[in-house]
């Protein structure tokens, strides 16, 4: 589109026609496929009766059109921007298309198109259009009956939503297939696949007795990877039913992995189109984190079938209505089937480091925003996991029985609807009867709220006075802010019994760990008889997505580490140990004094690896110090250097320290059992790397020697990637390069190792990590029309962060041409590449022209809407 005009979620208006049902006829070519569309179209009875006619289309080639069976001429109807209008039409009226489209040209991965030369769809949010003309909103559902008419020998397998109802042969080496989906759906769900494909099939029994056909359909290499998402899918529909009560719907379903896609997976009802990345896994291809991930993308997209597909989205505003409650769903379900603290503490510090930059950013924007350019650029950290927070607080705001109340009268009462956050929260008011109002603020304002919180004992009285204050930084768009209602989760652990202390507040008892609210900009919570000085534990669980500020002692924190009886908040007591430690290490490093590292973080870290802990996992991210971009998060303005040094200075002295307890940490934790991605093992894994990551840092011959065993002993993925990045990102070239070398030839013929593969050499600290990408370019495995190779090399670069923040400005100037040529073969992946560069802000004078310098070199392009809208924001 050439003059980017923003949409209003103040405009919204229902559509003045609605579809009931859809047939749709696909005869399929890479250069020119047909699609032939016969819509059954009412007046939605509030619109007037010469309301005109408006369907969506894009990048269609029309070839006719027919209003109850009459052909359209063209003087009947217009080709407008973005689409078609047809000035009158009857209340009730059959209209008729058909269109030609390209799918082989079609690099932006939206609509129909080719990928390793199958065909496959993505139609969210606004795909659909790129198909027929249609309108293509959440909040016009019909019925659909495909047909689905490929080449014999290259499509023998032709997949669409719903249940297969008939198949049969054509003339010249043709066949076709045709399927129905009885549940009315949104266009933006509609999906269809053909090529050679190979299915692994297996069976669910519903909690009703109902059987489901799973099917997971793959390239024939890729039979052996599909375990694991199988077994995932049955927990997550087990689940959904025994958490939720949610049963499956149809009596198939089916996942296909697909090579060139633009995010995780996609929703279509019945059939879910799935990064390959997303649910291909072996365990020696694959990661423990790969298969973490995949087991909760396959559960989210699964979840969707309820909280998406039978009660959708009004309007794309609506996004996070089922976006965040559904991550907040598969974190529970991964939190149920793993270690559930494990699974707090890695979303939270992924959460406390990207959402945070995101809504500290020029692109900030509230969990439901008021306008957009394009709705693409709002698949985000914001609408996804602060959505999912703000469903956590209303569930723990109403209490967990309240909440499932709560979401079975949200599916009954709006089954087949498309409805409205409002809908949503109105109806956990409704079973609650809590006064939700305040809260409704989460969703409209942007920004990550602060607190200040400052505590008091009082002995004489046997007191502990907690104030807390609130503020919320301004966002673009919005300079002033109201309060929150913030529920604090806390408790006030005893200095002397190191046990958590009873709660009484304004004579009433909260437990031992008990939950207050903050309504008010300042409020004063006294606690009463409080039996000795307390240390507060405060925000437990992460229980308000917010930066809490509370002036902690080295001491207190060491005292929480290992007292606090809030697992996360055990975590987080270590990594602001750490970060005060960081502190003065930055501020040392810039005011050129000597580093000395301190040795109340050295003694609590001796503690935990001396003292027994049962879950593993939790251990290694205790022992994980903040990453560099959360450091930086923390910084006023971000030093890279600095932040870089400091915490390699940590690392080191940790590892001197405390060499001898890593090693035997390493040495207790080698295991010779078959790999299973059990938390177990996976704890035990984590901890094991872990160590030898700390062991690798100083350079230990002993530390160096389990690596290189580690590598050769080709045990599973976790393993030997980890291995071969400590390698890579060591001094150890002479070890490193043979390594790297035998592991891209062994691996040259799986894109999904190769994506790792490019990761380990571009992430590496050495200032060579630039060239290397370079490089890498121009290897035959890497392509820009890939999103996952994308990612792998450029994305990853870019979180390389002394090296993309090079002070000759080469690296920004590499992402900003990557970025001008993404923008015009996949504007959606040119957007997303683009975000670190919109962070200028943060960064010193020097980095600040660099980077501006950059975004205005991108700005003199022809834009996307997509990139349009972000340089803009990012320029502003
Ligand atoms: N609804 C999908 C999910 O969260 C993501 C949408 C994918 N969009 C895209 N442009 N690829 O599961
Ligand atoms: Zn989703």
């Amino acid at each position: 589109m050439s003059d980017h005009q923003p949409v209003h979620l103040q405009e919204y208006q229902p559509p003045a026609y609605q579809v009931s049902h859809t047939e749709l006829t696909f005869d399929l070519d890479p250069a020119a496929t047909r699609v032939s569309a016969r819509l059954d179209m009412t007046r939605h009875p509030e619109a007037a009766s010469d309301a005109p006619l408006f369907l969506h289309g894009e990048y269609l080639t029309l070839h006719s059109l027919a209003l109850d069976g009459t052909v359209l001429d063209e003087g009947d109807y217009r080709l407008v921007e973005g689409g078609l209008e047809i000035a009158r039409v009857p209340e009730r009226f059959v209209l008729e298309s058909v269109v030609e489209i390209a799918p082989c040209e079609n690099t932006a991965l939206e609509g129909l198109y080719q990928s390793s030369g199958m065909y496959c769809t993505q139609c969210e949010a606004e795909g659909f259009r790129r198909i027929t003309y249609y309108p293509d909103r959440p909040d016009v559902m019909a019925t659909f009956k495909v047909t689905v008419i490929g080449d014999k020998a290259k499509s023998p397998v032709l997949l669409a939503n719903g249940n297969p109802v008939e198949r049969g042969e054509l003339d010249g080496g043709r066949h076709f297939v045709t399927w129905e989906d009885p549940h009315p759906k949104p266009s933006y769900l509609f999906a269809l696949v053909a090529g050679e494909l190979y299915k692994v099939e297996d069976g669910f029994t519903t909690q009703s007795g109902r059987d489901v056909t799973l099917q997971i359909w793959v390239e024939e290499e890729n039979l052996d990877k599909t375990a694991h998402a199988m077994a995932s899918l049955k927990r997550a529909m087990r689940w959904d039913e025994e958490t939720y009560g949610r049963e499956y719907d149809l009596d198939l379903f089916m996942i296909v992995a697909v090579n060139d896609f633009n995010m995780g997976a996609m929703e279509n009802k019945g059939l879910n189109i799935f990064n390959s990345a997303a649910v291909l896994t072996h365990p020696h291809t694959a990661t423990d984190q790969a298969f973490q991930r995949v087991e909760s993308i396959v559960a989210h997209e699964y979840f969707h079938n309820w909280s998406g597909n039978r009660v959708t989205c009004r309007d794309w505003f609506q996004l996070s209505l089922k976006e965040g409650f559904t991550v907040f769903r598969d974190q529970c379900f991964s939190a149920d089937v793993n270690s559930a603290p494990v699974k707090r503490i890695e979303d939270v510090a992924f959460f406390r480091t990207a959402q945070f930059a995101e809504d500290a950013g020029p692109t900030a924007h509230p969990v439901r925003p008021d306008h957009y350019i394009e709705i693409t650029n709002f698949y985000t950290l914001t609408i996804y996991e602060k959505g999912a927070e703000v469903v956590r607080m209303l569930c723990n705001l109403i209490g967990a029985e309240a909440f499932r109340r709560g979401s079975d009268l949200y599916f009954e009462r709006f089954d087949g609807q498309a409805v409205t956050i409002e809908d949503f929260v109105a109806c956990m008011a409704e079973v609650s009867g809590a006064d939700l109002t305040q809260f409704m603020r989460w969703y409209a304002q942007a920004g990550t709220p602060e607190i200040d919180a400052y505590g008091e004992y009082d002995y004489v009285h046997g007191e502990y006075r907690l104030t807390l204050r609130q503020r919320t930084p301004a966002t673009p768009g919005q300079p002033f802010k109201k309060p929150l209602h913030i529920p604090v989760r806390l408790g006030l652990v005893g200095t002397k019994s190191g046990q958590d202390l009873r709660l009484t507040l304004a004579g009433e008892s909260l437990g031992t760990d008990g939950v207050i609210h903050l309504r008010e900009e300042e409020q004063t919570f006294v606690f009463t008889e409080v039996a000795e000085a307390p240390v507060p534990s405060l925000l437990r669980d992460f229980s308000a997505p917010v930066k809490l500020h509370f002036p902690y002692s080295r001491e207190e924190l060491a005292f929480l580490l290992t007292h606090d009886s809030d697992g996360f908040n055990r975590w987080d007591a270590g990594q602001r140990l750490a970060m005060l430690a960081l502190d003065d290490l930055i501020a040392a490093h810039r005011n050129g004094v000597e580093k000395v590292m301190d040795s109340r973080v050295v003694e609590a870290f001796r503690l935990l690896l001396t003292t027994p802990m049962e879950d593993k996992a939790v251990l290694a991210e205790m022992l994980t110090l903040p990453s560099e971009a959360y450091i930086a998060e923390q910084q006023p303005l971000v030093d890279v250097d600095a932040i870089h040094a400091a915490r390699e200075f940590v690392r080191q002295s940790l590892a001197l320290a405390l060499r001898d307890e890593f090693l035997a940490l390493y040495e207790d934790n080698q295991s010779q059992e078959a790999y299973a991605p059990t938390p177990e093992q996976i704890g035990q894994r984590s901890v094991k790397n872990v160590a030898l990551a700390y062991l690798m840092a100083i350079d230990d011959d002993q530390g160096l020697a389990y690596c290189q065993a580690q590598f050769d002993a080709n045990h599973n993925m976790t393993d030997v990637r980890q291995a071969l990045t400590l390698l890579v990102h060591s001094e150890h070239n002479h070890l490193a390069a043979p390594a790297l070398k035998a592991f891209g030839e062994k691996w040259a013929h799986d894109p999904l190792v190769m994506d790792q593969w490019f990761t380990i050499q571009v992430t590496r600290p050495q200032s060579d990590a630039l060239e290397r990408v370079e490089h890498l370019m121009q290897h035959p495995a890497f392509s820009l029309k890939n999103p996952n190779k994308v990612r792998a090399l450029i994305g990853a670069f870019a979180q390389n962060r002394i090296n993309f923040h090079r002070l000759d400005g080469k690296g920004y100037a590499l992402l900003a041409d990557v970025v001008i040529e993404l923008n015009r073969l996949n504007p959606d992946v040119a957007a997303r590449m683009l975000t670190p560069l919109t962070r200028w802000q943060r960064f010193d004078d020097a980095r600040q022209a660099l980077m501006r310098q950059a975004l205005e070199r991108i700005k003199a392009e022809p834009l996307s809407a997509n990139v349009y809208e972000v340089i803009e924001k990012a320029l502003a």
